[in-house]
């Protein structure tokens, strides 16, 4: 499939199905507490994005069976929420979420403390954070695609983390992932030349040992290899000729 390019209606629609998840995310980070399940997070988040009057996207996409995507610890993206897994003092969690509005997809990630947490876990969620604003800082018309990946990854490099390779940002629209793949890893090439009206999902996914990752039998949740912790962290922007707009920050 081809980038498109957003009409002025069309940047409308894609804002305001970007507010709306912006509150999701809100409520659910109030929410994440110690003792509950992360089916408890699910069912909280399927709730209000229907409240408000939209669908969840993730849900039944390629199967996958819950609306807000749940990944704990050394899981790193796609963990399947459920009633056995419990919410630990000190661990952390990812909560990916998705919604559509009048037919137009958002997309965004935050990564949470469980309680008190130690300072090399919350040093990895905030550097995964500023990482990304690290490769939005060149997501501007007439860059390319490519800076933002050169950025996201000149970032993280200092730190020793490992980035996760097998997974991308990418186009969104009236679809959740439309061309183009956008790598949060060093690129040989510029990649396409970014275009006022893009709407693109930016998504580092970091953990704080290597970058290999495994998929467990379930077939979705994606688990460092190392086994050590993993932080993701994405918005939703809009690219124009000036600053880029964040869609999805409340
Ligand atoms: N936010 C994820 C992404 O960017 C989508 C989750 S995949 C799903 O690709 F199947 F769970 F929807
Ligand atoms: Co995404």
């Amino acid at each position: 499939m081809a980038v498109t390019i957003k009409s002025e209606r069309e940047i409308e629609l894609m804002r305001e199905s970007c507010r709306l998840l912006a509150i999701v995310h809100k409520e659910l980070e109030e929410y994440i507490r110690p003792g509950i399940s992360t089916l408890d997070i699910d069912v909280k988040g399927d709730t209000l994005i229907r409240k408000l009057g939209c669908v969840p996207n993730f849900k039944d996409y390629n199967g996958y069976p819950a609306s807000i995507c749940v990944s704990v610890n050394d899981e790193v993206v796609h963990g399947i929420p459920t009633k056995k897994r419990i919410l630990q003092e000190g661990d952390i969690v990812s909560l990916d979420a998705g919604l559509i509005y009048k037919g137009y997809h958002s997309d965004a990630a935050r990564t949470h403390a469980v309680g008190q947490i130690s300072p090399q876990a919350q040093k990895l969620i905030d550097v995964t954070m500023e990482s990304f604003f690290a490769g939005v800082k060149m997501a501007k018309a007439g860059n390319h695609l490519f800076d933002i990946s050169n950025a996201i990854d000149a970032y993280i490099r200092p730190h020793g983390y490992g980035i996760v390779r097998d997974l991308v940002g990418h186009g969104i629209g009236t679809s959740l992932h439309e061309d183009p793949q956008i790598p949060n890893f060093a690129q040989r090439r510029r990649g396409l030349k970014l275009q006022a009206g893009m709407t693109l999902a930016v998504e580092p996914m970091i953990n704080m040992g290597r970058a290999d990752v495994e998929w467990l039998d379930d077939n979705w949740t994606v688990v460092t290899e190392d086994g050590s912790l993993s932080a993701h962290y994405e918005n939703t922007i809009l690219i124009t000729d000036g600053e880029p707009e964040i869609l999805t920050l409340y």
